[in-house]
């Protein structure tokens, strides 16, 4: 069944949208040589503590899985996604990092995530990291109303093809955010102009490229969470939660709805 959201129901999802990018771009600053993962895992867990929201990751369960153990992901290097945070885990110059990060406000959720290189990092992996992010915004500005989600699939896929030789991962894809984070549809990272269910206005969506330097080919670890390329290489995920609105995609994880971002993507 495909939730449909009201106004008032995509204003909750803003405020979560805007509690996410807060507890983001507080990772995002702490990122540094040094830091352990679990460090990063309390600020994010602080600022979604101080705004009086909840987080959905902690506890979250799938299948038989254990329940997931912390507020974010914290995917390093060659870990695609869900990575779990570690004192151990200490980021050194030259890493890469995914941080993947979702919130609840009143019952309404809403899921992030954005890979950024710790200190000077190598070019290939910065471009790699740049291509995937561009993928996401092309993936949204497909997502207007009247069109399709095989439209949002055939951007992000086209862009990454046209870009260089990277994986795509094809098992994990976005999906419909409302009452729970995980709803239908499934919103795959790759697919046909024109196919697919037909988008309409109160749609709410988080789309999540996940791109790597080799090929596509993932293992989950021992842990039951960490998703890791087979071959080793290094890989990127970004996401945000937009909604299908008359007036374009409001990407409700984004503090300016994505306007600057979504202006650029349509302009090329
Ligand atoms: N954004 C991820 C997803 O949609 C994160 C959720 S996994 C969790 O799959 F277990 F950490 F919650
Ligand atoms: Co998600």
């Amino acid at each position: 069944m495909i939730q449909l959201k009201s106004e008032a129901e995509i204003a909750k999802m803003r405020e979560a949208g805007l509690v996410v990018a807060a507890a983001l771009d507080a990772v995002r600053a702490a990122i540094a040589p040094g830091v352990t993962t679990a460090e990063l895992d309390e600020i994010a867990a602080k600022v979604i503590a101080d705004a009086g929201a909840r987080s959905n990751f902690k506890g979250y369960r799938a299948g038989g899985n254990i329940p997931y153990p912390a507020t974010i992901c914290a995917s390093v290097n060659d870990e695609v996604v869900h990575g779990i945070p570690s004192r151990r885990r200490v980021l050194r110059e030259g890493d890469i990092i995914s941080i993947d990060c979702g919130a609840i406000v009143d019952g309404w959720h809403a899921d992030a995530a954005f890979t950024v290189g710790v200190g000077e990092i190598d070019p290939e992996v910065q471009r790699m990291i740049e291509v995937c992010e561009e993928a996401l915004w092309r993936g949204i500005a497909a997502g207007r109303a009247g069109a399709t989600l095989g439209d949002i699939g055939h951007a992000i896929e086209s862009y990454v093809r046209s870009q260089g030789r990277y994986g795509m991962v094809e098992e994990y894809g976005g999906h419909g955010i409302g009452t729970e984070m995980h709803q239908e549809p499934h919103v795959p990272n790759r697919g046909r102009a024109g196919r697919g269910l037909r988008l309409v206005p109160g749609l709410v969506l988080a789309v999540e490229p996940m791109i790597m330097l080799g090929d596509r080919r993932v293992v989950t670890r021992d842990d039951g969470w960490t998703v890791a390329t087979v071959d080793g290489s290094w890989a990127a995920h970004f996401e945000h939660t937009f909604a299908v609105s008359v007036d374009g995609p409001r990407v409700l994880t984004a503090p300016d709805l994505g306007v600057s971002r979504l202006a650029a993507a349509r302009a090329s």
